[in-house]
Parts: structure tokens; C-alpha cells; sequence
């Protein structure tokens, strides 16, 4: 008997009955920092020799924003890509929506599992709400209140639609509450991203990426994508011009988001290399050699979401280029400091820093490696995973980020 109910009902007590049944499930990733969130998912899935499937839509195609990941983070290839590829944000996720549905009809999964904040994760919620099947949103709950972000608005509209919320920090958890969200669909379970960290920091320590820059002391690093940063060319100019001078104190280097360098490439400082020579562009990185990067800066510059968490666990101090964030708890749990996009803030952020580098107080709450595990078993129904964060006496032990990822199972 199909015991799923029409599309468009919720019923608290379907959807426990439906988490203890669980056996065939649909996760979908298309963008780069979905590939780290969703792998220890899959791995998990796997593990428990559960029925799932990977969809990848596409949204990121180049090799160094795509197939490279997949290779370091060990995903197996996925059951179809859909192609997408680049648009506006209407034609793109529509675009998706058009090529998911047909999938989704075709596999029938008891969950469709999406993560993050990208166009894909918005999407996919969706097509699958409206074919009345259930959606997990890992990631679920974060709010920067600045809806000029598409981010934001992805974030609102999927939790919305989504049965389960599976949320990484403790704000994500009022977020939702004040948003009236059922509490019976909110489950805290830590940070999958940080999963990923953890499982790949000893592989990652192999990477020679410091020998074959070569970087012989202390450097920043610089990450930007956000469209407000970049697709301004004054704010972009007054970041660019900030990082520049920068340089003349702490060597920077510069992966660059293919986005940005667009915008690079357009703007006046296109030429400007020549005189900045201790700031670097480079290429994208795959996840080892970004990760070592990352872990051996004295400092990271960015307005990536991720980036703030993985400095958290570093231990890396980082100036977020924004002026606001949604994973607060980097701001009072980790190494994270909001130093606005303006020349003047972020120079004197920099400054600020030197004078009074961050002290963390320790890892945010379940950020321990284990929270693919919470997932999966959340979704099968072995356990109950709690909406409230557990108080903490003193705080959780560090764990010790080369130790290997404990099995769930
Ligand atoms: C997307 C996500 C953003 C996420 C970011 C991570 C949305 C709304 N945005 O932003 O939340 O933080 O990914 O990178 O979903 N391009 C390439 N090769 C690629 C992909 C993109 O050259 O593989 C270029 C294209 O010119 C494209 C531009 O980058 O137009 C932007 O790509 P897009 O996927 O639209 O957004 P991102 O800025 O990458």
C-alpha cells in the first residue's frame, strides 16, 4: 500500500511513522561546496547498505569546480548529471526543475536529500514537495536576514517546503522556531562539512601545494564568489584595493572563483599585477590542496560560507568580507570576524586582528565528525535526533582533527 500522503499534506505523525521506513533515498548536489557537505552522506548511506542514489545537476561543470572533488572526496560518479550549466537564476533553476522531475518520477524515493543554499538545493525541494515527496534539507536554519542574497532566499523557500531540517548550529535552530517551523521536523545534528574536514585532514597534510606555489612563510588566503562582492565593480575595486595593500605586509594568494575572475578581468586592476608582487592569483584548488592552504594561512580572507566553519576547526583566523554572516556561531565559538567590504573596514579588521588575534573558546556543539551518521540514521528512523543543543559543561572534548572518522553503523 503507498502510504505517502497527497502532495501538499503535512502530518507530524506520517512523517515519524515515514522516518522509520525510510530505504531508498535521492541526494542531489550541483555545486562545489555541495560536493563536500553531501559525500559523507553518501558514504554513510553506503555503510548502512541503504538504497540511494546521487544526482548531480550540473550547476558546477568546469573540472577544478566538479569532477575534481568528486575524485578527491572519493563520491562515486553520479547516477545521471543533468547538465545544466550556467543562466540567470530563473533559467537555472527552472532548468534543473525540468530535468529533475522526470528522475524523481522515474526512482520513486521514500527522501530527496539536499543540501546547502545553491540554486540546486532550492530546485530540487521543489520538484519534489509537489510530487509529494519528502524533502531533507541538510544545512537547514541559517539566516543571514539580508534577502539581496539569492542564498537567503534559497535557504527560506527550502526549509518552507522541507519535512525534515537537519541543522548544524544552534541559531538554526531559533530560526526556524521563530519561523514557526513544526518542531518535530527540526533535528540539530552537527556539521556534515566538517565531516569532510575531519575524514580528508590527513590525506589533505600530503599535499605538496606549498612546495609547488611555492610559499616559504607566513601568507593570506583569499577566496570571493558572492555576486554582491564581485559583480559590483566598486565594491569590488574597494575589496581588490584593500587586499592589495594588504600584500605588502602578508604575501597573499588568490584561488579564484571563475565568477570573479570575469570580474577581474573587467576591472582596472586587470593590469595591476605587476605591481603587487606578493598578491597571487591562482586557479581553483581541489579539496586537498585548498584544505592544506587553508590550514597552514596565518590568515583567510573570504565570503564564503563554508570557509567561516572550516577556519572555525582550523583554528585559523578569518576576516569574512561581509557584513553579515548566517553561521553566527564562527563569530563566538570560532576565529571568525565580520570586517565589512569596504577598503577602510577591512584594513582596519587586519589591523584589529594583529593588535587582538581571535581566541575560540572551542568547537561549536557536534561538530565532531559524526554528523552524516545522525543524518542517515535520523532518516531510517533508528534514532531521534534532538531539536535542542545539548548544554554543554565546559564544552565538548576537541577532537583531535587527525583521528579517523568513528563508524556510525
Ligand atoms: C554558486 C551558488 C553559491 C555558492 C557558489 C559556490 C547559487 C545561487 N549560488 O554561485 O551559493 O556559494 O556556487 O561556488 O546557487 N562558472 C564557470 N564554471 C563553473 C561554474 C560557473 O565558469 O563550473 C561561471 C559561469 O560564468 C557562471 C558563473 O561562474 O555564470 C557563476 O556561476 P553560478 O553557478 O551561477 O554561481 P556561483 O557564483 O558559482
Amino acid at each position: 500500500m503507498d502510504r505517502r500522503p497527497s502532495p501538499g499534506i503535512s502530518d507530524k505523525r506520517f512523517l515519524h511513522e515515514e522516518m522509520t521506513t525510510a530505504r531508498k533515498i535521492l541526494c542531489v548536489c550541483g555545486a562545489r561546496p555541495n560536493f563536500m557537505k553531501v559525500a559523507p552522506i553518501v558514504r554513510a548511506l553506503s555503510e548502512r547498505a541503504v538504497e540511494h542514489r546521487l544526482i548531480h545537476t550540473g550547476q558546477h561543470y568546469d573540472e577544478r569546480m566538479s569532477r575534481l572533488f568528486f575524485r578527491d572526496l572519493g563520491l562515486p560518479a553520479p547516477h545521471v548529471n543533468l547538465e545544466v550549466g550556467s543562466a540567470s537564476h530563473a533559467v537555472q533553476t527552472a532548468q534543473i526543475m525540468i530535468r529533475f522531475e522526470p528522475e524523481l518520477l522515474q526512482y520513486h524515493p521514500d527522501w530527496v536529500v539536499v543540501v546547502g543554499d545553491v540554486n540546486s538545493t532550492v530546485a530540487c525541494s521543489l520538484v519534489a514537495a509537489k510530487l509529494g515527496v519528502k524533502v531533507a534539507h541538510v544545512e537547514a536554519g541559517l539566516r543571514s536576514f539580508d534577502r539581496t542574497m539569492p542564498e537567503e532566499i534559497n535557504r527560506i523557500v527550502t526549509d518552507r517546503i522541507s519535512d525534515a531540517l537537519f541543522v548544524t548550529e544552534e541559531s538554526g535552530v531559533e530560526n526556524l522556531r521563530q519561523e514557526g517551523i513544526d518542531e518535530q521536523r527540526i533535528h540539530f545534528v552537527g556539521n556534515v562539512m566538517i565531516d569532510t574536514l575531519m575524514q580528508f585532514r590527513p590525506r589533505a597534510d600530503e599535499s605538496t601545494i606549498l612546495n609547488d606555489l611555492p610559499l616559504n612563510g607566513p601568507y593570506a588566503v583569499v577566496t570571493l564568489h558572492r555576486p554582491s562582492n564581485v559583480d559590483d565593480p566598486v565594491t569590488f575595486g574597494s575589496i581588490l584595493k584593500a587586499l592589495i595593500r594588504l600584500s605588502d605586509d602578508l604575501p597573499v594568494v588568490f584561488p579564484i572563483h571563475p565568477r570573479s575572475r570575469q570580474a577581474w578581468e573587467a576591472s582596472e586592476f586587470c593590469d595591476l599585477l605587476s605591481t603587487a608582487p606578493h598578491f597571487r592569483l591562482i586557479d581553483p584548488l581541489g579539496y586537498f590542496d585548498f584544505l592544506k592552504l587553508m590550514a597552514e594561512a596565518s590568515l583567510v580572507l573570504t565570503d564564503s560560507g563554508g570557509i567561516q566553519e572550516e577556519t572555525t576547526i582550523l583554528n585559523v583566523p578569518c576576516l569574512t568580507l561581509r557584513n553579515n554572516t548566517e553561521r553566527p556561531v564562527t563569530i563566538t565559538h570560532g576565529t571568525n570576524r565580520l570586517a565589512g567590504t569596504s577598503s577602510e573596514s577591512i584594513l582596519r579588521a587586519y589591523d584589529d586582528l594583529r593588535r587582538d588575534p581571535p581566541r575560540p573558546i572551542e568547537p561549536p556543539p557536534l561538530w565532531d565528525g559524526r554528523a552524516a551518521g545522525r543524518i542517515v540514521d535520523g532518516l531510517l528512523g533508528l534514532t531521534r535526533t534532538p531539536s535542542t543543543v545539548p548544554t554543554l559543561k565546559g564544552g565538548p572534548a576537541r577532537v583531535p582533527l587527525s583521528s579517523p572518522v568513528e563508524s556510525c553503523t
